[in-house]
């Protein structure tokens, strides 16, 4: 069940059955010479969905702008500060809670949002308003790619060459749910060098063509889709077990 496909009556009825929201959560940057600009936040939304087709789950809108000043080197990355993200996020949780979401998982499809996701946490937890409460508030922060088997599995898909960033397992995701807007290029080398995470312009000199470490060209849409069966499957799973999360003693 998405949010945005739903009407009030249906999110009031559905807060009557469950308190467990899902946001999926990423970044819009560059994914080097054949991912899409949107693969960051297409991932944790394209396995959102999946799952909400398999279990009674809600879904919120993508949340796709997060951390990304490294990447801003490359046109048409769009990147938010950590205090407009910690922000932001702390405006939705409050929007969501005082409609009396109380599980409030965020999944999240970029590496770099991390740190950021845990602080806007934090803000949130220090409010009076989220302290204390007595029936177990909550918020979760889960990558994708640590959803329970989703990483044993693209390391057996990709055993060489997955990398850090421009993935074949990422792309792999994108290209199963959007065939139309695979894209294919010669990459030089076949495997990207690794190195440090810095600001934008030593990014793109350090990684000019914006892979870092990978090979997508092993990316097919039937190694996507088997990702994104097991992902879904494990968010249900994961979401179960969150939901029944309750407070010690
Ligand atoms: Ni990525």
């Amino acid at each position: 069940m998405f949010l945005y496909l739903s009407t009030w009556a249906e999110i009031e009825r559905f807060l009557e059955r469950s308190r467990t929201i899902v946001i999926p959560i990423g970044s819009n940057e560059q994914h080097g010479p054949t991912g899409l600009l949107g693969t960051d936040w297409m991932c944790p939304e394209i396995i959102a969905g999946e799952a909400q087709k398999k279990a009674d789950i809600l879904i919120a809108p993508t949340f796709n702008i997060g951390m990304a000043q490294h990447h801003l080197g490359f046109p048409g990355t769009i990147s938010l500060r950590p205090s407009t993200f910690i922000a932001a996020i702390g405006d939705w949780t409050r929007s969501l809670a005082g409609h009396g979401f109380e599980k409030i998982f965020f999944l999240n499809g970029h590496g770099g949002n991390v740190a950021s996701i845990e602080a806007a946490f934090s803000e949130i937890y220090c409010e009076a308003s989220f302290a204390r409460r007595q029936s177990g508030f909550a918020l979760k922060l889960c990558n994708w790619w640590d959803l329970e088997g989703v990483d044993k599995l693209a390391r057996d898909q990709f055993p060489t060459g997955h990398g850090m960033h421009a993935t074949p397992s990422e792309i792999a995701v994108t290209q199963w749910a959007y065939p139309n807007s695979t894209k294919s290029a010669d990459y030089s080398p076949q495997i990207a060098p690794s190195g440090p995470i810095r600001e934008a312009l030593d990014f793109r000199a350090r990684h000019p063509d914006g892979r870092m470490g990978s090979d997508p060209a092993q990316a097919t849409p039937e190694k996507g889709r088997q990702l994104v069966e097991l992902a879904a499957q494990s968010l249900v799973r994961a979401l179960d077990a969150f939901s029944r999360e309750a407070m010690p003693g």
